[in-house]
């Protein structure tokens, strides 16, 4: 089987910011990912090019063995914007039903146990505009889920959410790997960091080094990951990796 991920040393440019310097990136089926970088790193920028909403200047995106974009793959794709992208007049129920029908998932009990996967099954009749900021995620979650994805690209997806549902949100996801689903997670929660199967510290648009937290904060000599990802931001931008 294909890796879930291939991304080829993409370039891209915003009007004078180099957000992407010919990054690469090889994703294995069934692991959780970590994108950990400060602001401004080409997290976001990197998630849309994997899933062809933003185009690069140059490289190549292969998301599930396809080179993007391409709309059937999409289907396949699950996507949690950073700035949820949802219909504020619809019902969370409504909102993730939308999202279901764009991926033609007929089952409408599909529905209702996404949204029962993010504890607003008592909010489901209620206008998302109604909603706290915590809930809107969810529910933003709950329409990447609902098609049951094989790669899921989650920007930032626990901003804002309590702890306790961070946890069950992780173990979630912790059994979506077991089932052979693909997770990238943006973050800048450094013990998230630590959950992940294999992080990569991103910055100005490159790869500074990738690896489990563990063999991270060992090369680096840190007993910490921040300490880690400053090591490495300090000692070059070239891409250490892993194998
Ligand atoms: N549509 C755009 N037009 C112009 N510049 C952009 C655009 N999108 C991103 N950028 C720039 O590209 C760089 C990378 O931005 P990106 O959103 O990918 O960072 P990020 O790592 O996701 O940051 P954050 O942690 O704040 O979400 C930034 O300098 C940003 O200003
Ligand atoms: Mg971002």
């Amino acid at each position: 089987m294909t890796d879930a991920l291939t991304v080829n040393a993409v370039q891209k440019h915003f009007k004078g910011v180099h957000a992407l310097r010919g990054l690469s990136l090889q994703v294995e089926r069934g692991i959780t990912y970590g994108l950990l970088g400060p602001n401004g790193a080409g997290k976001t920028t990197l998630i849309r090019t994997i899933l062809g909403l933003t185009v690069p200047d140059s490289g190549e995106v292969l998301a599930l063995g396809v080179r993007m974009p391409d709309k059937a793959v999409l289907q396949r794709i699950g996507y949690m914007p950073q700035s949820t992208a949802l219909y504020d007049d619809l019902t969370v129920h409504q909102n993730v039903a939308f999202f279901a029908a764009l991926s033609g998932v007929t089952d409408p009990a599909r529905v209702d146990q996404a949204i029962t996967l993010v504890s607003l099954q008592n909010r489901a009749q209620s206008r998302v505009r109604e909603l706290s900021g915590g809930m809107r995620q969810r529910c933003s979650l709950a329409c990447a889920l609902v098609h049951e994805p094989e790669l899921i690209l989650l920007d930032e997806p626990t901003v804002g959410i309590d702890p306790q549902l961070r946890v069950q949100f992780w173990d979630h996801f912790r059994r979506l790997n077991q089932a052979g689903v693909t997770l990238i997670v943006s973050s800048h929660v450094m013990d998230e960091a630590e959950r992940c199967d294999k992080l990569g510290f991103v910055r100005e648009g490159t790869l500074l080094a990738e690896g489990s937290a563990s063999e991270l904060r060992q090369r680096a000599g840190t007993p910490t990951l921040e300490e880690a990802f400053l090591h490495f931001a300090e000692n070059g931008a070239s891409a250490e990796r892993i194998a």
